[in-house]
């Protein structure tokens, strides 16, 4: 895996020998992340005379809001100030693209949870108990609540009007299919469970202006949304963060409503202001990902090829748009995954409901939707009585002849290959034999297994955000300081992004630094997300790295001696090509500061080629695909549901790796985190009062260390993007996570062998204990 790049990279003439791209290396803070060095928002040093906030929350899934008695709040102890809707100079808002996100709730109640007040008080403790007593303090009338996706749905309740995606003629091709199959299910939502919890520290600076350190995927919305909140002009807002401790999607919109509460306070008491928020409240406020409900209809021949389908896809949105809108138009473009589907109608309705505002997630909906389509291939295959991985297989996209439902050509398609290459390195055929021959000796405990595929399409879904800008110095000592719009979540995205600085310079990588994401460097960056974080930003600072580089090669030309073509810049020197002379990075910096020649640059990106028309969901949306494929076993105890996965093998495209390492590691993650999702992460609200009762580790099961396969095989499939991306790489935060469908599916596999030959257990997800039981109760009657 730790093999150099085989081709020439960059704008060197002549290769460099050693490069800083396509090499492992560590996290660049993970000395510090173990050592309890790094540095988090939480962790940074408070200024004189801190205070703390806390909020109020709704004790009503819906109401109207009567009146909150501020000075009940007011004469406890330690508290300086409550604020409530009121109190807001500006907008009362906090919601990315629609403006429907109240701050502090005004007027109505719309979940239980919702922020209705802040107290200020001299410590968080204090500040705590004041804000706990909401019972006492609020005023208000319930109103009925719609608590499910498929109440707001029966009543057409949504955050935004459905979207239609179709090709051909579904309907007709569904009426001749020799084959047809109906079904019904649903996913739950998933908590990022962030081990950082949302927190932003505001400090007052002069003039009217705030310094925000805030946990967040987003700064500059950040920046903008405080503005708006305050009534000021960006200008005023400087956002700064580090790193997060995990971000998942969680803090790419949902950090505002803290950031917009501790700003206020700040600017309003004159004094820093902290907002950290308690993981419970963290599980109360804030989104998640979206929980969707599906009806399909499906016809197909006897091989099993799909020929026609509808689905409907309802997604439940919570209170708000948030980012429903693009996370369903994720949702409709991944239903397809890696199949041709002639004759597709889907429908999706974003079901506004009286629970927090769902968010972004790992996948942003693209799970969602794939996770429909790989449950529907399923139930071809055991109706048929043929081998799922079979269907799958005549049903994959050919390469570069099929258009996606939204139009896109599927180009580069290694789905086909890495499958093959995939069934043959885990053993699939025989290990598909033996296990047959276990279960039919075994009553109780069954063995199961299952290869999915994946294909993810990589580029926001939004084209203006598929932008990033980046600024790197250069010092006369020859050290080098980048800075770019991303921000580091635990992902590997700042030592990527110095890893490209250093090869575009020829520099080890010791000789370069990132520094902290903040507005006041690169302004008006997107989100961290979509998994386009080294996309975007290696490019940027690949080319402001390159310009500082362009502008040294004639004085390094000069002082060698030789044509600026016949420079390699490379291992701290730049050299001629044949070797006649060399000269120190750092020696020919300090001559080039000298001369006056600029030593620090801006670099700038934009993904080519993208088109979108969100009206009609048809376009080039995305920038390429990358692919993988997973084949978990899974040993079910039929009589208490637990589940094991004995064994995962994955083979995961992420072009020409940029850092193997950290690309592994990412695979791992996003395994094992889309394993929780399907198998032990459940959410629970009271059906009457709206709670959500799982609102804590206690109750709400994240996977362990326990819970990783037993043999977990990880490779990641080193095939060059077909695309111009950096360094011929490909994102890899997100897709992986669609890789644990193939749990969910060797589960099923094992129940099915509890019942008749071709029998379909019901299996819901997540796939805890007490639904593995139910379903093989459902097939053992
Ligand atoms: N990895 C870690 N360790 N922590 C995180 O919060 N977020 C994921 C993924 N991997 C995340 C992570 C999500 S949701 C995205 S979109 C990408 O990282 C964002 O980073 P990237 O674009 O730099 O890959
Ligand atoms: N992912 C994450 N965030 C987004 C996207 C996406 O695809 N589109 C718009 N915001
Ligand atoms: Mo990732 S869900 O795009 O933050």
């Amino acid at each position: 895996m730790n093999k150099p790049l085989d081709f020439p990279v960059g704008v060197n003439a002549a290769p460099a020998l050693q490069p800083q791209v396509g090499v492992s290396r560590a996290h660049e803070a993970a000395h510090l992340h173990v050592s309890g060095e790094a540095l988090y928002t939480d962790d940074i040093a408070e200024a004189h005379g801190t205070l703390h906030a806390a909020l109020g929350l709704s004790p009503l899934a819906h109401g109207t809001l009567r009146s909150v008695d501020v000075d009940l709040l007011r004469r406890q102890p330690g508290v300086v100030a409550v604020l409530t809707a009121a109190d807001i100079p500006g907008h009362n808002n906090c919601g990315p693209l629609v403006h429907d996100d109240p701050i502090l709730a005004d007027g109505e109640l719309r979940y239980l949870g919702q922020p209705v007040y802040a107290v200020i008080a001299t410590d968080r403790e204090l500040a705590r108990r004041a804000a706990a007593m909401a019972k006492q303090a609020i005023a208000a009338t319930p109103l009925p609540a719609v608590l499910t996706a498929r109440e707001a749905h029966a009543i057409g309740q949504y955050v935004i009007p459905p979207m239609h995606l179709a090709r051909g003629d579904a309907a007709a091709a569904l009426a001749s299919a020799p084959h047809r199959l109906d079904g019904e299910w649903a996913v739950g939502g998933q908590e990022q469970f962030y081990l950082e919890g949302q927190i932003s520290y505001a400090l007052p600076q002069e003039n009217h202006a705030l310094l925000l350190h805030c946990s967040t995927q987003h700064p500059s919305e950040m920046q903008q949304l405080v503005a708006h909140a305050m009534g000021w002009q960006s200008h005023q807002v400087t956002v700064q963060c580090r790193r997060m401790g995990g971000g998942f999607g969680g803090k790419e919109s949902q950090s505002a409503l803290f950031a917009c509460i501790a700003a206020i306070a700040a600017s309003r008491l004159r004094r820093p202001v902290k907002l950290r928020v308690d993981r419970d409240d963290d599980f109360l406020i804030t989104g998640r990902r979206h929980g969707f409900d599906y009806r399909w209809s499906v016809g197909f021949d006897d091989e099993g090829r799909l020929l026609g389908a509808e689905i409907d896809l309802i997604s439940n949105c919570g209170h708000s748009a948030d980012l429903s809108a693009p996370v369903m138009a994720r949702a409709l473009c991944h239903f397809d995954n890696a199949y041709w589907l002639p004759n597709v109608a889907m429908h999706g309705y974003c079901a506004k409901t009286n629970t927090q505002s769902n968010t972004a997630f790992r996948g942003f909906g693209g799970p969602q939707g794939a996770l429909a389509i790989e449950m529907i291939l399923d139930g071809v295959a055991r109706r048929l009585g043929l081998d799922p991985l079979l269907v799958r297989q005549r049903n994959f996209y050919r390469d570069g002849q099929d258009l996606t439902p939204y139009g896109q050509r599927v180009e580069d398609n290694q789905i086909q290959p890495l499958t093959d290459r995939l069934v043959e390195t885990s053993g699939y055929h025989a290990r598909r034999a033996e296990i047959a021959a276990f279960n039919a000796s075994s009553p109780v405990l069954k063995r199961g297994l299952a290869l999915t595929p994946v294909k993810f399409g990589i580029s926001f879904n939004v084209v203006h955000l598929n932008q990033a800008g980046a600024l790197v110095h250069v010092y006369t000592d020859g050290s080098v300081l980048v800075n770019h719009g991303g921000t580091e979540m635990g992902q590997g995205l700042n030592t990527k992004v110095a890893q490209v600085v250093a090869h575009e310079l020829g520099l080890p990588a010791a000789q370069v630094r990132a520094s902290a994401t903040d507005t006041s460097k690169v302004a008006n960056t997107s989100a961290t997300a979509a998994s386009t974080g080294s996309d975007l930003n290696g490019k940027a600072a690949q080319d402001a790295a390159r310009k500082i580089r362009q502008r040294l090669q004639p004085l390094a030309a000069r002082l060698l001696g030789c044509g600026e073509d016949a420079l390699v810049f490379d291992g701290g020197e730049v050299r001629a090509a044949d070797g006649t002379a060399a000269i120190s990075f750092q020696e020919l910096v300090a001559k080039a500061y000298l001369e006056r020649i600029q030593l620090w640059s801006d670099g700038f990106y934009a993904t080519p080629g993208l088109h979108w028309d969100r009206a009609k969901l048809q376009g080039h949306p995305f920038f390429y695909f990358a692919f993988g494929a997973a084949v978990a076993e899974v040993l079910v105890d039929t009589l208490t549901g637990e589940t094991r996965v004995l064994r995962a093998d994955v083979l995961h495209d992420v072009g020409q790796s940029l850092n193997p390492a950290l690309d592994i590691g990412q695979v791992e993650g996003a395994f094992v985190q889309g394993q929780g999702w399907l198998t032990s992460e459940e959410l629970v609200w009271h059906p009457q009062s709206g709670l959500l009762l799982t609102h804590a580790p206690s109750t709400y099961k994240i996977p362990t260390a326990n819970d990783m396969p037993c043999d977990f095989r990880v490779a990641l499939y080193d095939a060059p993007n077909a695309k111009d991306s950096i360094h011929r790489s490909k994102a890899v935060g997100e897709p992986p996570l669609l890789l644990p469908f193939s749990v969910l599916l060797a589960i099923k596999d094992a129940v099915a062998a509890c019942g008749p030959q071709r029998c379909d257990p019901p299996l819901r997800a997540p796939a805890t204990p007490e639904a593995v039981l139910d379903a093989v109760d459902a097939v053992s009657r």
